[in-house]
């Protein structure tokens, strides 16, 4: 049975942020050049800003999907996709993120818990559909054909992530916990490290500097994630 720190362990629960992302280019969202550095999130993230002003959200997030084309996934997600792939325990991925870097790295399971860019959620049918293509309130619904009910199929701020059940269940159970590029700000993400350490798990953290909950982490490993998951994931699979 594999073993890391001193303990064996079988069942792992990575939780990635937007740091993961970073060094492909994908803006985070509170360091200095982050997208809530420039935007208010009330004005972009939120069920009252998409009724608002919904040509405002439609052009944000349009904008971010069309740049996720330009991007690659980095040394960090092909590691934690090798990690998945030759683990000798079960590895369940819960991301933050919405774009779509960790199944382009070859991850064989990836939890949206945020939702993700390359999607439509219609506000009508509730029918959600993969897409790479811009829309707004001009465009049908593919299921019922609606107009102007299709939104971006992300958790905005006051709703609630999607998968929770499935995720509690993976924290209660797991022996080693990860967290990798979040500032452990946003909640529940952030309480991720009490509920896995309730249940007896060691916890890293993985961060160019201390998130708001590192106290919480028995382990740091500070440094940029493209260099400190090849070489964690190399550990783990030693
Ligand atoms: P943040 O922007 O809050 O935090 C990014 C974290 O990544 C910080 O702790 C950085 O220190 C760290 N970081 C940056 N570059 C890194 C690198 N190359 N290697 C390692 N760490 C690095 O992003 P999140 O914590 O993901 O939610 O934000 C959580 C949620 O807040 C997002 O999912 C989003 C946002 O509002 C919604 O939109 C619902």
């Amino acid at each position: 049975m594999p073993m890391f720190n001193g303990r064996f362990v079988q069942r792992l629960v990575v939780l990635t942020g937007a740091g993961v992302s970073a060094e492909s280019g994908v803006p985070t969202f509170r360091d200095p050049d982050g997208l809530w550095e420039q935007y208010d999130p009330m004005d972009l993230a939120t069920p009252e800003a998409f009724r608002r002003d919904p040509a405002l959200i439609y052009r944000f997030y349009n904008s971010r999907r069309a740049r996720l084309a330009g991007v690659e996934p980095n040394a960090a997600h092909l590691a934690l996709a090798r990690l998945q792939r030759e683990f000798a325990g079960d590895v369940f991925l819960v991301t933050q993120n919405v774009d779509d870097l960790h199944e382009r790295a070859g991850s064989p399971q990836v939890c949206h818990m945020h939702g993700e860019l390359l999607a439509s959620l219609c506000g009508a049918c509730g029918n959600k559909r993969p897409t790479d293509q811009p829309f707004d309130g001009a465009s049908a619904c593919p299921a019922c054909a609606s107009r102007g009910s299709l939104r971006p199929d992300v958790v905005w701020f006051g709703e609630i992530p999607y998968f929770m059940d499935e995720i509690e269940a993976r924290l209660a159970d797991c022996d080693l916990f990860i967290a990798v590029g979040t500032s452990g700000l946003v909640y529940p993400a952030a309480g991720f490290v009490r509920t896995a350490r309730a249940s007896g798990a060691t916890a890293v953290e993985v961060n160019l500097e201390p998130s708001d909950t590192a106290s919480l982490f028995h382990l740091q490993r500070r440094g940029p994630a493209t260099e400190q998951l090849p070489a964690l994931v190399a550990e783990l699979l030693s």
